[in-house]
């Protein structure tokens, strides 16, 4: 590909999105610093007995900020239960015994601020993570713990300011053990995609950023992520990537559950006229089991597929891979958008979906 070409692609991303990418090495420390400045706060709403620990921590949270709530037992040795709730309502069976922290960047979701309403009211909220808007306002007036996201990103583009600022929570609430570990081993993986990118990308003079390369080889198709164990939560965050990025159609599943049933979806997927790509994503340590589904079924559905990439990791620790695969996605979702002429970053519908929401 020659230069020209390259610049051209560059141009779509008026934004900025692949800068945005590169800064998640240094979000991730930064996080878990914000949550440590709130520490005390957070503490305080925890009369737990001595030692204890909630009953499980709830994290409420929509998009690029519900994130977060997937990868913290993705990454982190979690000691409870760490419960995603995406959604309007708070589950029934909250309470006292259990903390509930709301992240929304922009501090106006509807669900996130019905959630908190609802957490508020039962005494149980630990925390709001975010850059203000209505949760803030509202959590100053309840008293209760803000830990402060830096302002001016997509909520999505700031996954690991958001991850860290959740473990600090996690950590105050002694949900888990040595997050600053967890970081180190997050920043370590992450860093094995984020060189590559910043110093072989064509902003940098290269001509064949890898991520480039997997974008090309999806580009027009209709793409399956696939993960199993950790990569579960990351086949999740490459869906919302590849849809409010790239904006194209995609799906996520996991092993073992899809053996039972995507597994035989896949026998009709030449007859919708689609073309097909299956993204694989191999987990930190896989079991011979875990292994063997995926290249059983693999295998099974070669016919029904055009493109199949299978992302190994090469991080040592958990936490490593789970941040080294989802920056693959994060790379791979914004040179799909280039690729396809378009910018990454607005996500007009959503706001147009917002707008009609807030004016009924
Ligand atoms: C936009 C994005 C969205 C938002 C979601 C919730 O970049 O990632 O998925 O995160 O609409 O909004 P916030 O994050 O402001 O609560």
């Amino acid at each position: 590909m020659t230069t020209t070409t390259l610049d051209s692609l560059l141009a779509h991303d008026s934004s900025d999105m692949l800068g945005a990418a590169a800064t998640l090495p240094t979000q991730l420390p930064d996080g878990l610093a914000r949550a440590a400045r709130a520490r005390e706060a957070i503490q305080t709403s925890w009369i737990g007995d001595m030692g204890a620990t909630p009953r499980t921590l709830v994290v409420c949270g929509m998009g690029g900020s519900g994130v977060g709530a997937d990868l913290l037992p993705a990454a982190a040795d979690v000691r409870a239960p760490v419960i995603a709730v995406k959604g309007y309502d708070l589950p029934e069976w909250v309470t006292d015994e259990d903390r509930v922290v709301c992240v929304s960047y922009s501090g106006a979701t509807a669900e996130t601020l019905a959630c908190f309403q609802q957490a508020v009211d039962r005494s149980v909220v630990a925390a709001v993570i975010t850059t203000g808007g209505e949760l803030a306002e509202r959590a100053t007036a309840a008293d209760v713990a803000i830990v402060e996201l830096p302002s001016g990103m997509q909520p999505r583009a700031a996954v690991g300011v958001i991850f860290g600022a959740l473990l600090g929570v996690a950590d105050a609430l002694g949900v888990v053990h040595d997050a600053a570990r967890t970081i180190d081993e997050a920043v370590a993986g992450v860093s094995l995609v984020v060189d590559e990118h910043t110093g072989s990308g064509p902003e940098h003079g290269g001509d064949q950023p890898p991520a480039l390369e997997f974008a090309r080889q999806l580009h027009d198709r209709v793409i399956v992520v696939s993960g199993a164990a950790h990569t579960e939560a990351v086949a999740h965050r490459w869906k919302a990537q590849v849809n409010e990025n790239s904006k194209v159609p995609c799906f996520a599943s996991a092993y073992p559950e899809l053996c039972h049933n995507e597994l035989v979806g896949w026998e009709f997927a030449r007859a919708t006229g689609a073309t097909w790509a299956l993204v694989e994503l191999l987990p930190f340590e896989a079991s011979d089991a875990i292994r063997a589904r995926f290249d059983i079924t693999r295998r099974l559905v070669a016919d029904a597929i055009d493109v199949d990439l299978r992302f190994e990791p090469r991080a040592t620790t958990r936490a490593g891979a789970t941040f080294e695969q989802l920056a693959w996605g994060d790379y791979v979702s914004i040179y799909l958008a280039l690729l396809r002429g378009i910018d990454p970053t607005p996500v007009n519908r959503i706001h147009e979906l917002k707008g009609e929401l807030a004016g009924r």
